[in-house]
């Protein structure tokens, strides 16, 4: 398939683009650096510097995840924005491609996070589940809303809601791993707040099986089947390498220290993969000991 990927240098875009690559698809990637899109992702792609760049090409299906780092920096008010504003940039530039093309594709997988669903406390959440207001919410919502606006009679638009995602050198386990390697890693506050995460392979796959699979409109969980607490993720990744993990970071110094970006930290969603598991998605990593393990072992 010709497929364009918006997002395709990040952490999740680069291993997508090699897992398709070695699946055969031809890969038109959008990238703010052109030029050094191909170096970055390691395998041959098409780089152009906007979605609608592509209008001469015949595309098959787009997938959306550029968009401004959400733990990059504090969130400001300008931080904010800029965090919404770069993805709905993206998503517009896909609309205007499917709109010019000749022969718009058939489907849009587009990004999204458990952040759509806010603070939920312990409640096991499917795609059913009513949102908590707040920002991370406000930022999905509108991520996805414009997202699903795209979507036509010949365009199905599935919103992929993204735990934290697991593997070596990039997300969440890149600042983890050297502060747990070294015996100070630790819960964060009361450590009861549910961390939906999924290997970084298995969101691959499931861009793919949605990629293939017939009905595909709308929201998806794309977290593991076993989202665990705070508690447990610390207990796991210290185990995974044989560290103790003594340390107990307060709430309070958490907000202090971040601000408003610490409900990331301090709260979360017990985030259930309903759809995909009820679609027949199988997945290689259901547990957080064999992704820990697996990814420590590769890294050894
Ligand atoms: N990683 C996770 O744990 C996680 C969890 C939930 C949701 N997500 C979402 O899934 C998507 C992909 O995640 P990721 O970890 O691969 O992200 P990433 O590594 O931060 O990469 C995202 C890509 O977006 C582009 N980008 C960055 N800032 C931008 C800006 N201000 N304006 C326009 N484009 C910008 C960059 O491409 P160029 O520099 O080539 O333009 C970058 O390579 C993100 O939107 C993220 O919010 C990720």
């Amino acid at each position: 398939m010709n497929i364009v990927i918006t997002g395709a240098t990040g952490f999740v875009g680069q291993a997508l683009c090699q897992y398709w690559h070695e699946q055969g698809h031809t890969l038109m990637v959008v990238s703010r650096q052109p030029d050094k899109a191909h170096a970055t992702i390691g395998v041959p792609v098409m780089a152009r510097a906007a979605a609608v760049d592509f209008v001469d090409q015949s595309v098959d299906a787009i997938v959306n995840l550029a968009g401004e780092p959400i733990f990059n920096r504090r969130w400001s008010e300008d931080q904010k924005k800029k965090l919404i504003a770069s993805r709905l940039k993206a998503t517009r530039d896909v609309g205007e491609l499917c709109q010019r093309l000749e022969q718009p594709p058939k489907r849009l997988i587009s990004g999204s996070a458990m952040g759509y669903y806010g603070d939920q406390g312990s409640r096991e959440v499917t795609e059913q589940t009513p949102p908590h207001d707040e920002f991370a919410h406000r930022l999905c919502r509108e991520w996805e809303e414009a997202a699903q606006q795209l979507a036509t009679d010949q365009m199905q638009v599935a919103c992929i809601r993204i735990g934290l995602v697991l593997d070596r050198d990039g997300g969440m386990l890149k600042p983890m791993r050297p502060m747990f390697r070294l015996g100070v890693g630790g819960r964060l506050g009361k450590g009861q707040q549910y961390m939906p995460w999924v290997h970084r392979h298995d969101l691959v796959r499931i861009i793919d099986f949605l990629l293939n699979h017939e009905e595909i409109q709308g929201a998806w969980n794309a977290g593991a089947p076993a989202p665990v607490t705070n508690a447990e993720f610390t207990r796991t990744l210290a185990a995974s390498l044989n560290r103790p993990a003594p340390f107990v970071m307060p709430g309070r110094v958490v907000s202090l220290a971040l601000g408003e970006m610490s409900q990331l930290l301090l709260t979360g969603a017990r985030m259930l993969p309903a759809r995909l598991e009820a679609a027949g998605f199988r997945f290689e990593y259901p547990t957080l000991e064999k992704a820990l393990t697996t990814i420590e072992h590769r890294a050894a």
